[in-house]
């Protein structure tokens, strides 16, 4: 079954606990940092994750959107975070193969990302090490952003690299996603979306949860 990631980053953060309680239907919870360099935008970081991971059992999702991210992945992992994603852009090869292993060292689940201009074969070379490859649909650094549609083919070409070495890595799609660009992406074969923007504006947010993960 599809996994439904809500984005925080979309969330009334004056009543943050709240927020996350009206989506717990949903399997992960993603949660942007932002640093400002990396992207022209400044979210949240450590401590925040912290008291989000007292608060709640889902499996959190951290995409960090920073760079030289590798100085933070541990720290991510060790603060509480289950999965963390980081860009492949904003590090060297070097670097990133030591952060997968030390998060996995940690007990933790290792993902990398790809902006729209970064081709999904750049991700080829670490498919086998890494659980989740992270699909950007929009430009990192803002909610609420129009799905770009060229970037299905991305998804397609992850699925068809997967499923051909058999490896369990998994699909995350970031950015856009709404009822309509939510089945794109599933018949391109993401096993995870990200909903920011469109699903905190609905009013019952737990069933806008069940119709995205309808397959059809
Ligand atoms: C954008 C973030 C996304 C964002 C998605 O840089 O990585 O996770 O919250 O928001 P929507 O669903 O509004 O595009
Ligand atoms: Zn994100």
């Amino acid at each position: 079954m599809i996994k439904i990631a809500p984005s925080i980053l979309a969330a009334d953060f004056t009543k943050l606990g709240e927020e996350i309680g009206s989506v717990n239907s949903a399997d992960y919870l993603h949660f942007d940092v932002m640093d400002g360099v990396f992207v022209p935008n400044i979210s949240v970081g450590l401590p925040v994750l912290e008291s989000v991971c007292n608060i709640t059992n889902m499996t959190l999702d951290a995409h960090l959107m920073i760079t030289s991210p590798a100085r933070f992945t541990a720290r991510f992992a060790g603060a509480g975070a289950d999965i963390v994603v980081f860009h492949i852009e904003a590090e060297t090869e070097e670097n990133t193969r030591n952060a997968i292993d030390e998060i996995h060292r940690l007990g933790k689940k290792a993902g990398l990302s790809v902006k729209p201009g970064t081709p999904a074969e750049a991700l080829f070379p670490y498919i086998d090490e890494i659980d989740v490859a992270l699909v950007m649909t929009v430009e990192p650094g803002f909610g609420g952003q129009k799905f770009i549609e060229e970037m299905l083919p991305k998804i397609s070409v992850l699925r068809r690299s997967i499923d051909s070495r058999g490896l369990e890595c998994e699909i995350e799609v970031d950015g856009g996603i709404n009822l309509e660009t939510a089945k794109k992406c599933i018949e391109a074969g993401a096993d995870v979306l990200v909903a920011g923007s469109d699903l905190f504006r609905s009013s019952d947010r737990a069933a806008h949860i069940a119709e995205l993960r309808i397959e059809n």
